[in-house]
């Protein structure tokens, strides 16, 4: 069983060793940007909502999400762990996880934060080329990055929760440091 929160900039390997981390351990891999993804794809309510912040590399407003963490923390499956990638991306997202957590008695073992130089970070991205993998809305996600989302390193390491690991190595290597993390 782990329960862990994944942190990171964008193209750091929040996604591809979350994915590897939950077949390891059978507990499922909940993506705030996959499940917001799904819904512009379905053209759900929260999906037109949610796009254009989404091409704009912008984060979409915490109403947009908090609801969703809930419910997706409370169903059955997540009862036996999760990983969490990409929720909380900021301060309030944390101070509203903090206290679902206690609600649902699931407390968060460690955050693992991948670190990873940004020129790599672009050209990983650049490569992958998702929607918004263009090079301007990749400097945009890295400032709200860096504005919005960097603070939480402090904000775990205060807790003595924050684990950093060197996410520039092979993906193997990345994820053999995560699991010897994650058994220690
Ligand atoms: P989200 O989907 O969370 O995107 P992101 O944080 O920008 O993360 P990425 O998916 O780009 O990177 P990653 O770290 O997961 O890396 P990956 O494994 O994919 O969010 C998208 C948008 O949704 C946000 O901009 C925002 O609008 C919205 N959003 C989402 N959550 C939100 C929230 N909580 N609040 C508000 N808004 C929210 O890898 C990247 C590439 O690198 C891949 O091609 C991969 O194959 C490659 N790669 C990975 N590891 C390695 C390695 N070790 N070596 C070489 N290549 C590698």
């Amino acid at each position: 069983m782990i329960r862990v929160i994944f942190l990171g900039p964008p193209g750091a390997g929040k996604g591809t060793q979350a994915s590897v981390l939950s077949k390891d351990f059978d507990v499922p891999h909940i993506s705030t940007g996959d499940i917001l993804r799904s819904a512009v794809a379905a053209k759900s309510e929260l999906g037109q909502k949610a796009e254009s912040y989404m091409n704009s590399g912008e984060l979409v407003p915490d109403d947009l999400i908090l609801d969703l963490i809930r419910e997706r923390l409370t169903q059955e499956d997540a009862g036996k762990g999760w990983i969490l990638d990409g929720f909380p991306r900021n301060v309030s997202q944390a101070n509203f996880l903090d206290k679902l957590l206690v609600d649902i008695k699931q407390p968060c073992e460690c955050v693992l934060n991948l670190e990873v130089p940004d020129n790599v970070l672009i050209s990983r991205l650049l490569e992958r080329g998702r929607k918004d993998d263009n090079e301007e809305v990749i400097r945009n996600r890295l400032v709200v990055y860096r504005k919005q989302t960097e603070p939480l390193i402090e904000f775990f390491r205060s807790r003595q929760q924050l684990v950093s690991i060197n996410g520039n190595q092979p993906m193997d290597s990345v994820a053999a440091d995560l699991k010897q993390v994650l058994q220690s």
